[in-house]
């Protein structure tokens, strides 16, 4: 099994670049794949999780073809072009792929079945086929787990649907099954949750309305193609911009997409009293970019505004790690979500931060972590991320204020969302070996 073993240096400094937004890659391949004429795509995220979508929509008749890593070419099949898959679509660690791809093929005329890695095949899968079902879709599930199965031929009607959980997976999943349905599909989201599928569908040329938490999609005679350019993932910079704040150089991330609905690391840093500087604004299409000029800091223990929950969703690992090193308590509450992610991140995170000497108490929702201002809050040792990327990532941050070196065990998965995570922690500073 790979590990990581990262020797203590808290010099994070310099200016690095993060790979493409995971989110935007996954949805450029689907909609261009289902689009009029080809969609180019620029910054694309090559990593197992993006492939595994690459794989899916080739499977199923679209040819997509890499021009370089980092640019794709994807020739559209047509709303209805896409052909049935030989075999069950295997979606790897990913459940923004099965879970799009199963609003996307809810309304095709074959049959298909989704399948995934361990992980994926114990995360909940009902919350998307429970509105689809309602649309008309037929569709089962292995008690609410992976394989997914859906009948093809059955005909889609728009819904309106008021999401239990904010969660721009299943939004994404109604509408694209709404792509394919009789009437206006509405979502109504009880908070907001990133909107990358909504700015996309614009730039293929759909009508989508957007007010007070409700989107409206009209189903589309045909999709568009159009070039679609990728900024850098916010979610891959959180590492940086936490490691930068808890080390003792100041750090650059350059072209990363800031996005208000993925930000909120950056509100919960600044009331962390984190000294971050958002400058350089400008646009990748329908995406705001930006560079993220990071300096150290004097952390404070802060209760997480739940607000901020969805638009941090990804990156509590990392401030998780933030909060170890900050003076006093930080409280997260209203983040039960964290349960069912590629890890349980509240159970595996307590783990890790305990083996490492921080005090936590694990919360139903959230969790309690006493901080400590000192230069060596871990003490280093052995973590499992228990094939959690994120999670694998957080840890390597650590290393920026531990005492002796971490080795982070299983990190194979690293490569689902950031290939070259130990290149790009290396070029900053970290100090990360990767052992077979
Ligand atoms: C994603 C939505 C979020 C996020 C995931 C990517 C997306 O999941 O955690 O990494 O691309 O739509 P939920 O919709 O389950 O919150």
């Amino acid at each position: 099994m790979t590990e990581y073993l990262v020797e203590p240096a808290s010099q994070v400094s310099g200016t690095i670049r993060v790979p493409g937004d995971k989110s935007i890659s996954h949805r450029a391949l689907m909609l261009g794949g289902i689009a009029e004429g080809i969609t180019e795509v620029r910054g694309f995220l090559e990593s197992e999780d993006c492939l595994a979508t690459m794989r899916a929509m080739r499977a199923l008749g679209v040819q997509i073809e890499q021009t370089s890593a980092r640019e794709v070419r994807v020739r559209g099949a047509g709303r209805a072009g896409l052909k049935p898959a030989a075999q069950a679509l295997d979606m790897g660690n990913s459940g923004t792929a099965m879970r799009l791809m199963t609003g996307l093929l809810a309304g095709q005329s074959f049959d298909s079945e989704l399948i995934g890695d361990s992980s994926l095949m114990k995360r909940p899968m009902e919350r998307v086929a429970t509105p689809l079902r309602q649309m008309g879709a037929r569709i089962e599930t292995a008690s609410g787990k992976p394989p997914v199965r859906i009948r093809g031929g059955a005909q889609l009607n728009g819904l309106r649907y008021e999401l239990p959980v904010a969660s721009a997976q299943v939004k994404s999943a109604v509408l694209l099954a709404g792509l394919y349905a009789q009437g206006q599909t509405t979502v109504i989201e009880p908070a907001v949750t990133r909107d990358h599928t909504e700015r996309m569908l614009l730039s293929f040329g759909c009508r989508v309305d957007v007010a007070h938490r409700e989107i409206r999609l009209a189903p589309p005679q045909r999709l568009d193609a159009c070039s679609l350019e990728v900024p850098g993932d916010f979610s891959s910079s959180a590492f940086f911009m936490v490691a930068g704040s808890i080390g003792a150089a100041p750090l650059t991330i350059a072209g990363v997409g800031v996005n208000p609905t993925r930000t909120g690391l950056l509100d919960i840093l600044g009331l962390m009293d984190a000294d971050l500087r958002v400058v350089n604004h400008r646009s990748a299409g329908a995406e705001p970019v930006a560079d993220i000029e990071v300096r150290p800091a004097r952390l404070r223990g802060i209760r997480v505004p739940e607000h901020l929950v969805p638009l941090a969703i990804d990156e509590f690992p990392a401030l998780f790690v933030a909060a170890a090193c900050a003076e006093g308590e930080t409280v997260v509450t209203g983040a039960e979500e964290l349960r069912v992610k590629e890890s349980d991140r509240i159970a595996v995170m307590a783990e890790g931060l305990a083996a490492m000497g921080v005090t936590c108490e694990v919360l139903r929702d959230g969790i309690r972590i006493q901080g400590r201002p000192d230069r060596q809050v871990f003490a280093g040792g052995t973590v499992d991320s228990h094939g959690d990327h994120r999670i694998a990532m957080s840890f390597a941050v650590a290393s920026t204020r531990s005492k002796a070196p971490i080795r982070i065990l299983d990190v194979a998965n690293v490569a689902t969302s950031f290939p070259d995570f130990p290149g790009v922690a290396r070029a900053a500073g970290l100090n990360v070996r990767i052992q077979d």
